[in-house]
Parts: C-alpha cells; sequence; structure tokens
C-alpha cells in the first residue's frame, strides 16, 4: 500500500493558473445532509478524495441512492426515517470528519450501526463527541467506554442540551447539531472560540432556522430538511499548499480561483499578509452560502509571526505548511494555542519538527506549537508522511526548495484530500 515517491524539482519557479478541487469539509455535509433530506439534491465540485468517498460510502450502505458524475453527485433520499439498517459496518476510512459527524446523525435514528475507520481513526478520540451525545441520551458503546472506534450506536429519542465546548472544534460541535436536528427541545451550544461554521451556512441553506449570536448557537429540533443544490468552492485547505509554494518557490506566480474564504476558515490568509507575502484577493461572490475569491500569490520576502489564539481553529490544518513557510521567513516564529495537532491524522507536532529538522530546519516542538527559527537553507531526505495527507503535501512543497531531492515513503496518502495535487504541481512548473 505504501508507495515512496522521489521529488527532485530543482527549484524551478511554478507559474500559472489552477483550480483547486472541492472543499473536503463541505462535500462531507452536502451528502449527509443531502441524505438527511427527503428528495434530490444535487452536488456541484464535489472533493472526489477518498474521505468524502468514505461518506458517500456510508450513506449507500444506509440505503441512500448516491450517483457520481466527475465532480457532480446527486444524492436522492427518502429521508433520515426511511434509511435501512445496514447489514455491514460503516467504514470511515481516515476521515475523522465522517466519523464524528455520523455519530451525531445516526444517535438520534431509530437504526442499529457500528463505525469504524483505519489505524488512525482508531487512535482518534471520539468521547469528545460521544459525551455530549450521551448527555442527549445517545447510546453509544466502543473501546475505552467510547473514546475509541469501534463504536456501536443504538439509535434512541434524544433531547436537546445546553452545551459549552472545551475545545475549538468544528467536527464536535456539528455532531451535536446534527443530533440536535432529532432531538426533543432547542439545542445550545456556546463556542469561546469560533471553529469552522460550513454545518451552520448549510443548515440554512437545507431549509433549516438556526440562530447563532455572540458565540451563542442555538438551533431548535424536529425540523424538517428540504433538498436544495449545493455549489462546494475550492478548499483552501488544499489551496494553502500552492501559497506557500507561491510565497518561498523563487520567481513564482500563481493563481487560484473559486477558493472558499469564509473567515472561519481564512486565518491562512491574515498569516501571509503579516508576514509580507505578495498577496491579493479578489471577492468572487460574497453573498454565495460561502463565499469564494480568486487569489493570487507571488514569491516575496518573508518575516516571521506569532500565531497565537483565536485565529488558530481558523488555521487549524494548515499549520503543517505554515511552518515549512516559517523556516524561510526571517526570525523567530511562534505557534502556540494548537495542541489540538497532536489529535489530528497524526501527532503534527511531532510529525512537523521531525520532518522539517531532517531536512536543516531549525524547529523545535512546544506543548502547544512550535518554534522555527529562520531563514534556513533546505536540503533534501528521506520524509515519512506518517500516512497524513498533510503531512505528505508539506514535504512535497519542501521539495520545491530544497537543494537536493526529497522521498516521501508513504505519498499515496495525499489522495485523503487532494488526489491531483501532483498533476497541479506538474502544471504550474510546465510553465516556469
Ligand atoms: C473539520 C474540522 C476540523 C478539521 C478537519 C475537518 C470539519 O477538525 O481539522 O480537517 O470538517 O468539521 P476539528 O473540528 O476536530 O478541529
Amino acid at each position: 500500500m505504501s508507495s515512496a515517491k522521489k521529488l527532485d524539482y530543482k527549484n524551478t519557479s511554478l507559474n500559472g493558473t489552477i483550480l483547486v478541487p472541492g472543499d473536503k469539509s463541505i462535500s462531507h455535509r452536502s451528502v449527509m445532509f443531502g441524505a438527511i433530506a427527503q428528495g434530490k439534491t444535487t452536488v456541484e465540485g464535489f472533493l472526489l478524495g477518498e474521505d468524502c468517498l468514505s461518506t458517500i460510502d456510508c450513506f449507500r450502505k444506509l440505503g441512500v441512492e448516491i450517483k457520481v458524475e466527475g465532480t457532480n453527485v446527486t444524492i436522492e433520499s427518502k429521508g433520515i426515517d426511511e434509511w435501512v439498517e445496514p447489514k455491514e459496518i460503516l467504514y470511515t476510512g481516515n476521515s475523522g470528519t465522517t466519523t464524528r459527524l455520523m455519530l451525531g446523525i445516526l444517535s438520534g435514528t431509530t437504526l442499529h450501526t457500528i463505525l469504524t475507520g483505519d489505524a488512525s481513526i482508531g487512535k482518534r478520540p471520539m468521547r469528545r463527541v460521544a459525551d455530549p451525545l450521551r448527555l442527549m441520551g445517545a447510546k453509544i458503546a466502543g473501546r475505552e467506554n467510547g473514546q475509541y472506534t469501534p463504536l456501536a450506536i443504538q439509535g434512541s429519542k434524544l433531547q436537546a442540551i445546553d452545551y459549552t465546548m472545551p475545545v475549538a472544534s468544528a467536527q464536535v460541535k456539528s455532531a451535536i447539531l446534527l443530533a440536535g436536528l432529532r432531538a426533543e427541545g432547542t439545542t445550545v451550544i456556546r463556542e469561546k472560540e469560533v471553529s469552522r461554521d460550513h454545518t451552520e451556512r448549510m443548515l440554512k441553506q437545507f431549509g433549516a432556522t438556526i440562530d447563532v449570536e455572540g458565540g451563542v448557537i442555538s438551533f431548535e429540533g424536529g425540523q424538517q430538511l428540504q433538498a436544495t443544490h449545493v455549489n462546494v468552492p475550492g478548499d483552501i485547505s488544499s489551496a494553502a499548499f500552492f501559497l506557500v509554494a507561491g510565497a518561498i518557490v523563487p520567481n513564482s506566480d500563481i493563481t487560484m480561483k473559486n477558493v472558499g474564504v469564509n473567515p472561519t476558515r481564512s486565518g491562512i490568509i491574515e498569516v501571509l499578509e503579516k508576514m509580507g507575502a505578495n498577496l491579493s484577493v479578489v471577492i468572487e461572490d460574497e453573498n454565495a452560502a460561502e463565499p469564494t475569491a480568486t487569489i493570487n500569490i507571488r514569491t516575496s520576502d518573508l518575516k516571521a509571526a506569532t500565531i497565537e489564539g483565536d485565529i488558530i481553529p481558523r488555521l487549524i490544518d494548515e499549520i503543517p505548511v505554515i511552518a515549512l513557510l516559517a523556516t524561510q521567513a526571517d526570525g523567530t516564529t511562534v505557534i502556540r494555542n494548537a495542541e489540538e495537532l497532536k489529535v489530528k491524522e497524526t501527532d503534527r507536532i511531532t510529525a512537523v519538527v521531525n520532518e522539517l529538522q531532517k531536512l536543516g530546519a531549525n524547529i523545535e516542538a512546544t506543548d502547544d506549537g512550535m518554534i522555527i527559527h529562520g531563514p534556513s537553507r533546505l536540503h533534501g531526505g528521506n520524509l515519512q508522511s506518517y500516512g497524513d495527507h498533510r503531512i505528505g503535501m508539506m514535504a512535497a512543497v519542501a521539495a520545491l526548495i530544497a537543494s537536493s531531492p526529497i522521498e516521501i515513503d508513504d505519498a499515496d496518502c495525499i489522495s485523503v484530500s487532494y488526489p491531483t495535487f501532483f498533476e497541479h504541481v506538474e502544471e504550474l512548473l510546465k510553465n516556469s
């Protein structure tokens, strides 16, 4: 399964325009919401990454009809009350979003289901979701009292809760909201730091009423979702790799169209601006359910920055590639309050620090982040992806500036979120 990939880019520039694939978070939700609603939901710009295909696979096992034609997906559902009890285990692959959001959705059905995923999923904490769901009356069993997959869910009647989020996590928030859809009463969620709000936006798009004010979300149970059309913008977390590449690879000039710039996701743009990147962001459609922009980035000198506090949830998935960016910036970059990195697809603090050190970067791990002294000239080496798509892509972008080749042990994992990543690299290199 693991496939080593040798990258020898010889410091050529990246030039041209690309369309990054659809947003992973929004693609997952489009299928979930379409499956809950009765009728035909159409999705445009769907991400054909392995994670989102896992979501489709789970819903097919629940009896929902889903057609995939290129990046257009059609979901025809008789509605959540008509789903069938699956004979098979629902396999969520490498996808934390699928596992956690499904847990919330399935808790309020009448079905018995079992969720399990790959080795990485088997190590990721699930009680952050199971505990609030149990407060709502959910019946969930699993290893270490529901902390780890496989998880068995016996659907039951749910009661709304008033819940203060202990961590900034859109997966936890979304699982509670999706359970809240089926619960009796008004679910209230209080967020100290705002996490991505795609679920709240999509609930409105599917005709539900949800109130969000000053970090407090109120959502009345028993609402019916209306099937609709969903336009998935390009994923800013995928664009991030080319934003960083454009900033650090000499003589580059990259344009990306239709990039989702939801403010709860666009922390990387603020960081690039703060570090002195040569960047332009032109909003395409401000009034869409999810705003989009055309982003252009050109190579420039960079300065270090401190990245901390409430911006962290707005760029959590971009930190591996931001760390690489910081190795090319003048001064000391400090990333703190990012302990959530330890419970992603792999421990991303350890993975980023280990792998960038192998290339000669001056980087050290802290309890809740990392400290990077730049700039440093990176050399090549053999890097591990830890089976984590974002570590794999960070390594590939490093190869674009390294003085000698980089070999990545398992680069296939990149297809979890960006199956056309290397095609886009080649396309941009062609124009140099
Ligand atoms: C996601 C939320 C984030 C993010 C993940 C996708 C989502 O996780 O890291 O890649 O789609 O809701 P947390 O909510 O656990 O921080």
